[in-house]
């Protein structure tokens, strides 16, 4: 693996004592390129592609000739007034620290609008004749493309079609240069039927290395770490079995509610927005076997063949496996907060559950008989993230009176996705002078051993899209994920949304804004003998 991503996870500082901050990228430049980016008066454009892009221009990471034509349907607007729309955008964006005008004015000098309808063929006319303009100066082999879909997936295949007639997205071999690219925003498809018509009509049209099928959880500094940590270390991978391990919880949990996406999420609930994507790459990374390389193939390769591995999940295993549920009113943060079925856009009687709990297994050799809980809602008590990797207790018990531990804590490694990233193994150790002699009474009590990004680099790690944009543009795909993954993703999904559209809950399970989701969630990891955690 080559590029920026490569670079961060070869870094290895010592983090005993003052550690001397590294300049955070020790990247390589971006090829000479444009950006197009479909749906540029959307959200995603200002809240992270333009903050993303400004980090990567003040870092000097974007090539001299870089230029963005923003394609969006407001035919009133221009070059100037959408320029001064990212730059408010960029003063509101919490990822843009230091605000410098000068870096802004060098960048949107080489930011055009083009006003028109990505799903009619006359549009393609324009952006190429604004293309040819913006690119004059630069030598053919400079004249380097991608494409940003950040559309809804209705309009997805009008687009990748006139993208493929217009010519202005040829099929080529990796090494042509200028090259051509189409980067696709999640969700890939809305069901495994849909994403494998995508995918056939993807590449009919363009060659797989020329499409990046954006999880923006991957560009997050601290999902790559997990295969650094397994990997770059040799003291967790004898461990990293079922002889070692009892469980693994991963977790992703919001404080926000669907905020302006009512509509969206009504089609998508959290299984699609979330589960298929995001938590399925966090179990991947965790369970993968060790690729024979970090080359964008050998990962994807081994990420495949543990999505293939995981269980199904069936009619009969689906009531006692997966939870759903829908945030109720409550208070969060002192202020009164309305229940799902209350939000805009939101049907009165819907059932999009905005809350899961699973639990998968992986039927191979390493993981045979390990859960896999994976969790995740909207409105939880706390916006966290992290792989928490669970070890058996010890085999034989010793302290304490008759041997009674009162309430041990297994060792559990807790790789912090967000915030405060970083990672940490709870163990047992003994109270000071709490007992005469080791075998009676003596108090054992868990410590954290705790490594913190931001304490141990100073710098917080790059936002996810700062990332993700840099690797399209030197041509970087271990990041993102290939047709094969996806559809496999979809494989293990597919099932469980089947079941629930044939069932609807009657009542919809619900549960209280701020808490950590539903009774039922408790339950089923009881039944187990565990109980989740509280990050
Ligand atoms: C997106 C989902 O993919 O991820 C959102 O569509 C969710 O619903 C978001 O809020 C979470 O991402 P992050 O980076 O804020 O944890």
């Amino acid at each position: 693996m080559t590029g920026p991503s490569a670079a961060h996870m070869k870094t290895t500082p010592r983090i005993s004592g003052q550690y001397d901050p590294v300049p955070r990228r020790n990247a390589q430049q971006a090829d000479p390129c444009t950006m197009v980016i479909f749906g540029a008066t959307g959200d995603l454009t200002k809240r992270k592609l333009f903050p993303a892009l400004y980090q990567l221009a003040a870092e000097h990471l974007l090539a001299p000739h870089f230029a963005v034509l923003a394609v969006g349907r407001d035919a009133a607007e221009t070059d100037a007034t959408f320029r001064e729309k990212m730059r408010e955008a960029l003063h509101e964006s919490d990822e843009v620290k230091h605000f410098d005008e000068q870096i802004w004015e060098s960048l949107s000098a080489r930011v055009f609008y083009a006003g028109g309808d990505a799903t009619a063929s006359d549009a393609y006319t324009l952006i190429k004749a604004r293309l040819d303009g913006i690119e004059e100066h630069r030598s053919e082999e400079e004249r380097n493309r991608f494409f940003y879909l950040a559309v809804p997936p209705s309009v997805f295949e009008p687009i990748v079609r006139h993208l493929s007639d217009s010519g202005l997205v040829p099929r080529h071999d990796p090494s042509v240069r200028p090259w051509a690219r189409v980067v696709v925003e999640k969700p890939f498809g809305h069901s495994l039927q849909t994403a494998q018509h995508l995918n056939a009509l993807v590449l009919s049209l363009f060659e797989e290395h020329q499409v990046y099928r954006i999880d923006h959880y991957l560009g997050k500094e601290t999902v790559q770490n997990v295969l650094v940590l397994r990997f770059a270390n040799s003291i967790f991978e004898p461990l990293w079995n079922r002889s070692h391990i009892a469980h693994v919880q991963i977790t992703a949990a919001e404080t926000v509610g669907v905020e302006a996406r009512g509509k969206y999420y009504e089609e998508a609930g959290i299984i699609r927005d979330m589960f298929q994507n995001h938590l399925l790459q966090l179990l991947a990374l965790t369970a993968m076997e060790p690729p024979a390389s970090m080359t964008a193939d050998a990962v994807r390769d081994e990420k495949v063949k543990v999505l293939k591995s995981v269980r199904p999940l069936t009619a009969e295993t689906i009531p006692d496996s997966v939870v759903r549920a829908q945030y109720a009113a409550g208070r969060m943060k002192g202020a009164e907060v309305p229940g799902y079925r209350d939000e805009a856009d939101v049907a009165p009687d819907s059932q999009s559950p905005t809350y899961a709990a699973a639990r998968f297994y992986i039927d191979n050799w390493r993981w045979q008989g390990v859960p896999f809980y994976l969790r995740s809602g909207k409105r939880m008590a706390k916006r966290a993230s992290e792989i928490a990797v669970q070890f058996h207790t010890p085999p034989h018990r010793m302290f304490g009176e008759d041997g009674r531990m009162g309430h041990l804590q297994p060792n559990t490694l807790v790789m912090r996705v967000q915030p405060n990233e970083g990672v940490s193994l709870t163990f047992e150790v003994k109270v000071p002078g709490a007992a005469v002699a080791l075998t009676e009474h003596v108090e054992v009590a868990p410590v954290d051993m705790d490594f913190s990004y931001a304490e141990a680099f100073g710098e917080t790690a790059a936002p996810a899209y700062e990332t993700l944009l840099l690797d399209v543009m030197i041509g970087e795909m271990t990041l993102f994920t290939r047709s094969d993954e996806v559809e496999a993703a979809w494989k293990i999904i597919d099932p469980l949304l089947c079941y629930w559209e044939e069932r609807p809950a009657e009542p919809m399970p619900s549960y209280p804004s701020g808490s950590w989701g539903p009774e039922a969630a408790e339950e089923l990891i009881a039944a187990d003998g565990g109980e989740w955690r509280q990050p």
